[in-house]
C-alpha cells in the first residue's frame, strides 16, 4: 500500500472508539463525526500552497500567507455529507460539489445518480470526501468522474479505509493521496469494512 496517511492523533482515536460503537446514537455519531472532521483537516491541508500578502495591521505592516488556491470541495452523498460541515468550517471560502452514489448491495459496483462541480474544482485542488473507503468503486469512480470533467489535483479524505479500497485506489491512481483516520483489518462478505462502523449513511441519517 502507498500514498496513505493515516492521521493518528489521541483525540481521534479517542473520538473514533465512541463513533465505532454500535449503541452510539445518531445525534452523537454526527457531533463525532464532526469533530474528527475537524482535527483531519489540519493534516489534510499542511501542504495546500500559500502566497505572501501585505496586511496593515493597527501598529504596522506585516507579511503574511494566504491559501493561493482554496481548495474546492467535493462530498458523495450521502455519507459525506457527515463529514462536509467540518471542512466547510474551516475551509469557508471554499466552493463545494456533490456527487451522488449508491453502492448496489449484490454486486457492491457503485451506481452514480448526481453531480455538481463548481468550476473552479479546474484550476484549483480538490478534496474528495467519503467516510467510508470499502473495495474503493465508489472513491475510484469518483475520482474518474472528476477527471474526466477536467479536474487534475485531488486528495481523498475518509474516516475508515480498508486495506482492499487502498489497493484499489493505487491501482487505479497510483498517485493519488488517501487520508484516513484508521485503517481496518478487512472487508467482510457483504463488504463492509470489518471491525468498521457499520454503514455509515445510515448512522449518519437514522435509516437502515
Ligand atoms: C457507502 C460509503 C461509500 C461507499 C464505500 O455509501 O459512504 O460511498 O459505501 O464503499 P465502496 O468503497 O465499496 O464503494 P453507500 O453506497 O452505502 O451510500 P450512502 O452513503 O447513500 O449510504
Ligand atoms: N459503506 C459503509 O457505510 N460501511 C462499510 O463498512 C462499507 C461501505
Amino acid at each position: 500500500m502507498k500514498n496513505i496517511h493515516i492521521i493518528e492523533h489521541p483525540l481521534i482515536d479517542h473520538k473514533l472508539s465512541i463513533l465505532r460503537n454500535k449503541e452510539t446514537p445518531m445525534h452523537e455519531f454526527r457531533r463525532l463525526l464532526d469533530d474528527i472532521g475537524l482535527l483531519m483537516t489540519y493534516e489534510v491541508t499542511r501542504s495546500l500552497e500559500t502566497e505572501p500578502v501585505e496586511v496593515e495591521t493597527p501598529v504596522g505592516k506585516a507579511v503574511c500567507n494566504r491559501l493561493a488556491k482554496p481548495p474546492v470541495l467535493v462530498t458523495i452523498l450521502r455519507a459525506g455529507i457527515g463529514m462536509l460541515g467540518s471542512f466547510m468550517q474551516m475551509l469557508p471560502e471554499s466552493p463545494v460539489g456533490f456527487l451522488g452514489m449508491q453502492r448496489n448491495e449484490e454486486t457492491l459496483q457503485p451506481e452514480s445518480y448526481y453531480s455538481k462541480i463548481p468550476s473552479a474544482a479546474r484550476t484549483h485542488p480538490v478534496i474528495l470526501i467519503d467516510p467510508m473507503l470499502a473495495t474503493g468503486g465508489s472513491a475510484g469512480d469518483a475520482v474518474a468522474h472528476l477527471q474526466a470533467n477536467g479536474v487534475e489535483e485531488i486528495v481523498f479524505v475518509c474516516l475508515v479505509a480498508a486495506p482492499e479500497g487502498v489497493k484499489a485506489l493505487n491501482a487505479r491512481y497510483p498517485n493519488l493521496h488517501i487520508y484516513t483516520a484508521a485503517l481496518d483489518d478487512r472487508l467482510n462478505e457483504h463488504g463492509y469494512i470489518v471491525p468498521g462502523l457499520g454503514d455509515a449513511g445510515d448512522r449518519v441519517f437514522g435509516t437502515g
